[in-house]
């Protein structure tokens, strides 16, 4: 299987690479300018497309990864979606049948709500007490597929890391975490767990709303929840405004009190994963990439918020030095603490509701790329987070106030 899956690779990488060799050529001879970071930008996500299998869902994880590839490579891969086709309904009841699942369920749609690479969705019963129920089943081989096409990604990483144009940029960890990412999220039993703390971190709010888990329901294989019905999209143009501000303004408070307060934190509350229930309450799904993190980086974390708003752009450094995953021993202090205190001053300078996190990162991950710098997974995560969520709640609200939002979250936390 794996050799198979390796030679169709090899030829469609090649077929690429002769590509590139032509388009070279035609560039050089009519006297175009090519760089191949601006071919790479252009091709990547055609070429994860044709490729398929892990491939595209890589190429989504990388386009969040700001922090390790450069911004036109990012945003050039944040148009890749997963089209898969839905499992045909006889495969799907097998799945269920296998179990003794199927004894305790009823009313199964076949038709999926949602499909995609890892897993689908389908609505279903209890037979016990009737409650709706939603069954996230893991589509079949899918661990194994995406191992052995994230160990072909990295073969091949090996090589595009060698490329004069790649040099600056760390494709085999970029690839490796991605790989990590991806594979993580084929584990039911820690989505489960994740998912049952989520829940029980928001039962007590009014605005919130995760699906409790059905634990005494769930394998390995099949995820059983709390179906909630009529779920809308945030940028849903039929949503009305107020519900949709109020919605989104708790969606920035309960990231903030997940980062501050909790220390337990969903990175990836894109679009499908955030959305509006039929009484306005914000709907949090899919706990599938959490992130935990130990206290002292979360009192980091606060204390360089505060640095921000302050202004103190040494302060600011300074963590930004002491929780990095390594220095370079060629470390330049003086110069990487002038390049972040001018970021934090010219962001100080701006009005908080001018204030992007996606500006504000991106050139604070430039500054720590120049010099060599790259923060912890935890800390990393944690502003990326704020990207993801941030891109959702612009989109619909650009004056969104993230800077004033989190002062209560930061000074609790710092308080503590
Ligand atoms: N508990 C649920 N109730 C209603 N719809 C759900 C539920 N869980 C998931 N869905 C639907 O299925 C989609 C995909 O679910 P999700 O858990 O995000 O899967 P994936 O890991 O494939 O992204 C969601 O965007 C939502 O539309
Ligand atoms: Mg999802």
């Amino acid at each position: 299987m794996v050799i198979i899956r390796f030679l169709n690779v090899f030829l469609i990488v090649g077929f690429e690479v002769i590509r590139l060799v032509l388009a070279l050529c035609f560039h050089i001879l009519f006297w175009k300018r090519l760089t191949l970071r601006s071919y790479f930008a252009k091709e990547l996500p055609l070429i994860c497309e044709r490729l398929g299998g892990a491939f595209p869902k890589v190429g989504q994880i990388l386009a969040t990864r700001a922090d390790l590839l450069p911004l036109d490579i990012c945003e050039a891969l944040s148009c890749l979606q997963d089209q898969v086709k839905a499992l045909s309904p006889s495969t799907t009841k097998r799945i269920l049948d296998k179990d003794t699942l199927s004894q305790n369920i009823q009313d199964v749609d076949f038709v999926p709500v949602a499909s995609a690479t890892i897993a689908q969705v389908h609505r279903g019963s209890r037979c016990d007490d009737s409650r709706q129920i939603a069954l996230k089943v893991l589509r079949p081989n899918v661990q194994r597929t995406l191992e052995s096409d994230c160990q072909i990604i990295q073969f091949f990483g090996q090589f595009i890391a060698r490329l004069p144009a790649m040099q600056s940029i760390p494709v085999k960890e970029a690839l490796k975490e991605a790989s990590d990412i991806l594979i993580g999220q084929t584990d039911f039993a820690r989505e489960a767990s994740n998912l049952k703390r989520l829940h029980a971190l928001f039962s007590n709010s009014n605005d919130v709303l995760v699906p409790m888990l059905h634990e005494d329901l769930c394998t390995p294989e099949i995820l059983v929840m709390e179906f909630i019905p009529g779920l809308r999209k945030l940028s849903d143009p039929a949503l009305p405004e107020h519900i949709a501000r109020q919605a989104l303004t708790v969606g920035v408070r309960s990231l903030y009190s997940m980062i501050f307060k909790e220390g337990f934190i969903h990175c990836d509350m894109h679009p499908g994963n955030v959305l509006v229930a039929p009484d306005g309450r914000l709907v949090i799904l899919d706990a599938g990439f959490m992130c935990q993190l130990d206290d002292s980086t979360r009192r980091s974390f606060a204390k360089f918020f505060l640095s921000i708003a302050f202004r103190d752009g040494s302060s600011a450094a300074c963590i930004v030095r002491e929780t990095a995953q390594c220095l370079p021993s060629n470390l330049n202090v003086r110069a990487f603490d002038d390049d972040i205190t001018c970021l934090i001053k010219r962001v100080g300078g701006l009005r908080a509701r001018d204030f992007q996190v996606a500006g504000f990162v991106g050139e604070l991950f430039a500054i720590q790329h120049k010099h060599g710098i790259y923060g912890t997974n935890q800390f990393t995560l944690t502003i990326l987070s704020l990207l993801v969520f941030e891109g959702v709640a612009k989109q619909r609200f650009p004056d969104l106030n993230f800077q004033q939002e989190a002062v209560p979250f930061v000074m609790a936390a710092l308080a503590r």
